[in-house]
């Protein structure tokens, strides 16, 4: 029996992440997403996924330092890219770009910060090459988030919209067999190397169904406008057979918890004084959208996931919509990493089996 689209199958151990579909909960190495998102930063959740532990102050330092050197280096490799920032959307550009890495000049003791960094640096070049306006050079003595958004935003950096960022690249750096992991296990699980991993991330990253939503549902909050066009536009959408972007989930049966911490951070940075048009409109859609699903099919429980508020936020600190998906694998490289170290660790190849429905052979099979 085949299981469609391996719903339920159970495919590794793992100790970095747990997605409770259910109950509507994530937890990384033993932490709720919620504590980690709004506490602590990107550097904080990598030195968690990649060592076990949070850091120390010292650990924190060092790790960030790191990260600055790493996206130094990626820096001084964009020359070499050629054409790959030309890419036609952003996640071309960085599959593109990511290509170009030869395994053998990646530092082997520092893959992790090395891989990381270059993805940052690569997303934000592509925005900025996309605008007619040459790469900005990183600022090593920055965190992370604050870097990406200063290298990658027309708008520049200030520390609300930073620790904002912070909290959405926390949020979103892993979730359990998502689609981009599991196929960046598959090619670790050949041994093959990480550049190659991830550039398979990236590549199952890219689709709507994954990584590709939060753009599209920007375009959906724009086209519908104001609450109440909601319901009109959203019953065209399902009366056409689309899908709503946003809503729904493998795994969630409830409101998936990364959306409602993104909505606080939202609120946080509208606290700081920043305006977001748009969650009051997107937090309308929502109400609208999951009553809208649940008459349609009230046996399966739609509600909204992690890209819908993440359209919101991104849109907030400044990201353009083409943006998205990149932001989303600066994010996630960070979880592919740690699952990638986890497969070579202890996995064996990933080679599952597939049932033949093709035309029987001409000639019977021999008694
Ligand atoms: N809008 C409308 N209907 C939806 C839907 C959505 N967003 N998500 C699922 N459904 C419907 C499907 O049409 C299907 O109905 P059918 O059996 O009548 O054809 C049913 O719910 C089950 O969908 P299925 O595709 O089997 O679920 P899945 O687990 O494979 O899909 C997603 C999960 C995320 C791919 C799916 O919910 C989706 O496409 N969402 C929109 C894209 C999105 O937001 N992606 C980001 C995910 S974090």
């Amino acid at each position: 029996m085949t299981t469609d689209g391996l719903e339920g199958v159970v495919v590794a151990d793992t100790q970095l992440s747990d997605v409770d579909g259910e109950r509507g909960r994530l937890v990384i190495r033993g932490h709720d997403v919620e504590s980690l998102a709004l506490a602590h930063d990107f550097e904080a959740l990598c030195a968690l996924l990649w060592t076990g532990a949070l850091p120390s102050a010292a650990e924190h330092a060092e790790l960030r330092a790191r990260l600055g050197r790493a996206r130094m280096r990626a820096f001084e490799r964009l020359p070499r890219l050629g054409d790959a920032l030309d890419g036609a959307d952003g996640m071309e550009g960085l599959r593109a770009s990511l290509a170009h890495l030869r395994a053998s000049e990646i530092d082997a003791r520092d893959v992790h910060a090395e891989l990381t960094g270059a993805v940052a640096v690569f997303a934000a070049a592509w925005a900025r090459v996309r605008r007619g306006v040459a790469p900005l050079a990183p600022d090593p003595a920055l965190g992370h988030a604050a870097d990406y958004l200063r290298m990658a935003s027309a708008r520049g950096t200030d520390p609300a919209r930073s620790r904002a960022l912070d909290a959405y690249l926390v949020t979103a750096a892993d979730h359990g067999m998502n689609a981009s992991t599991f196929t960046a296990r598959v090619v670790a699980s050949t041994d093959s190397d990480p550049v190659s991993a991830v550039v398979a991330g990236v590549g199952a990253l890219k689709g709507p169904r994954h990584g590709g939503a939060p753009g599209p549902v920007l375009a959906m909050l724009d086209a519908i406008g104001s609450p109440e066009r909601a319901a009109g536009w959203l019953a065209a959408e399902l009366a056409a057979g689309r899908r709503i972007m946003g809503m729904g989930h493998r795994v969630y049966r409830v409101r998936d918890p990364r959306a409602a911490v993104l909505e606080r951070a939202v609120e946080r940075l509208r606290a700081a004084g920043l305006r977001s048009d748009r969650l009051d409109l997107a937090r309308a859609v929502e109400a609208v959208a999951v009553a809208s699903l649940g008459e349609r099919r009230p046996e399966r429980r739609l509600a909204a996931n992690v890209e819908f508020y993440t359209a919101v936020i991104l849109d907030a600190i400044g990201l353009a919509q083409e943006q998205f998906s990149p932001t989303f694998a600066v994010a996630r490289v960070a979880g592919w990493l740690a699952h990638i170290d986890e497969q070579a660790r202890g996995g064996r190849l990933i080679r599952p089996s597939s049932r033949y429905v093709g035309p029987a052979p001409e000639t019977p099979v021999a008694a």
